[in-house]
């Protein structure tokens, strides 16, 4: 197992790229499935879920080759259907294969993927969108079952107690492509992965409108073809070094990203005192003392990304004043509170909010990564301590950021990867 020594009160600078964003080529990985021949996937991040995903895919039948930073995916046996437990247990991100599998090989077996860290994470929208197109789902031995003849459009509301869902609205898009009839997904999430889903859907021969509103309409069509397509930046790793150079004092150009994707962070950040300047392909971030606390409330994008929620707490932990994070989302998503606490950070949890007060200094502690993005928080955290912080179990963080340690690195931190001694 690896663990981070960071050595921190270093101020960032220079400039940094972003990469493809994860949370759009899963699912677009997964809808490689529905279509005859191969895709083509440029801007994929090198990261262990995508590792993960392709895995999943070879068992599926799929050959899955990378080469020059671009994915190919071509579905070879098509007589193939199970998503075993043991890969999906590693990536909840595993059930965007249900609506593919259905909608092209007619039956469906995925393992439930189960909760993690971050809350319960229930899949009965999932469900609830693909037995409304037809499929006859049951659960036996921890396992989703799913058959069709063939899938009939309807319309179909989706949306829960904590408002839409990401992956369900891809699930449910992914799936009506090939049924027959229209299709209309009403409380639809309007991430701009979907977006970017749907855009891959319809280069493949899909017919879809409404991407990235409450409302989407999906016509079906009898086939879909391979298609070629670049996976939109991950807004998620663009605003966690917005957030590293705020915390850190610095100065950073973080270029690649798209601004209209982080508009609610950025309000954010403008708000308590960072100032964002647009450059021309992302934009310029210079921080200096004395930030003013402010409340945040993660909820469904456009508002600020609960993925960002951990993030944007670290920062403020070291703001002037009382803050109020709020995640409206997942609502238990809070491990990273008593580790930053460890940190000298006062936050307490209140329900499904941290209150902070902010103090002008973090000091270094041995802390714990619990998931992927409280490990993005406690780096942050390190990052701005007096001190040397030791992070354990950073896997969880390779998890969603692709050689995170050796990109702030290059801007100025001292982040060291180092193996630890188990015995
Ligand atoms: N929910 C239900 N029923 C469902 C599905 C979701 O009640 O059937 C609830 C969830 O429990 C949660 C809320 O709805 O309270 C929203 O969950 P959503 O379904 O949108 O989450 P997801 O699609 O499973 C994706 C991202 C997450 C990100 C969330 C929210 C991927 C691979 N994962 O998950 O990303 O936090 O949307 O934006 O796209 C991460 O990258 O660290 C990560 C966890």
């Amino acid at each position: 197992m690896e663990r981070f020594d960071i050595q921190g009160g270093t101020r960032l600078e220079g400039e940094v790229t972003v990469n493809g964003a994860k949370n759009a080529a899963l699912p677009i990985m997964a809808a490689a499935l529905l279509g005859s021949g191969t895709t083509r996937i440029r801007g994929v991040p090198h990261l262990r879920d995508i590792r993960t995903m392709s895995a999943i895919l070879g068992e599926l039948g799929a050959r899955v080759e990378r080469r020059n930073g671009v994915i190919e995916i071509t579905p070879e046996d098509e007589s193939r259907y199970v998503a075993p437990y043991e890969l999906v247990r590693q990536m909840r991100a595993s059930i965007c294969l249900l609506g593919p599998l259905v909608a092209k090989r007619k039956r469906a077996r995925v393992s439930l993927p189960g909760g993690c860290v971050i809350g319960v994470r229930p899949i009965d929208l999932h469900l609830k969108g693909i037995t409304a197109l037809g499929a006859e789902i049951s659960l036996d031995g921890g396992y989703i079952d799913a058959a069709v003849d063939h899938l009939t459009g309807t319309d179909i509301f989706l949306g829960g107690p904590f408002g839409s869902t990401t992956l369900g609205t891809c699930n449910v898009m992914m799936a009506a492509c090939l049924a027959q009839g229209r299709t209309v997904i009403e409380c639809a999430a309007c991430e701009p992965e979907i977006v970017d889903l749907a855009g891959f859907l319809t280069k493949m021969g899909a017919r879809i409108s409404g991407a990235g509103s409450h409302r989407i309409a999906i016509d079906g069509v009898d086939e879909l073809r391979g298609a070629d397509h670049e996976v939109i930046p991950d807004r998620i790793e663009a605003g966690t070094f917005l957030a590293a150079a705020a915390v850190t004092r610095g100065d950073v150009t973080v270029r690649g990203l798209r601004l209209d994707h982080l508009s609610a962070v950025i309000d954010i950040l403008t708000r308590i005192g960072v100032a964002i300047e647009p450059t021309a392909d992302g934009c310029r971030v210079t921080a200096t003392d004395g930030f003013q606390a402010t409340d945040v409330v993660a909820l469904p994008y456009p508002g600020v990304p609960t993925d960002l929620q951990a993030q944007m707490s670290a920062l403020l932990a070291t703001a002037d004043g009382i803050s109020v994070v709020t995640d409206k989302v997942f609502p238990d998503r809070f491990m990273h509170v008593a580790e930053l606490n460890r940190m000298g950070a006062r936050i307490r949890k209140e329900g499904n909010s941290a209150i902070i007060v902010g103090r002008p200094q973090l000091t270094a502690a041995p802390v714990m990564a619990s998931d992927l993005r409280a490990s993005a928080a406690l780096v942050l955290a390190g990052m701005a301590a007096q001190g040397y912080t030791i992070i354990h179990r950073v896997y969880h963080i390779d998890r969603g950021y692709d050689r995170i340690d050796e990109r702030l690195n290059q801007l100025g931190a001292r982040v060291e990867r180092v193996q630890e001694d188990l015995s």
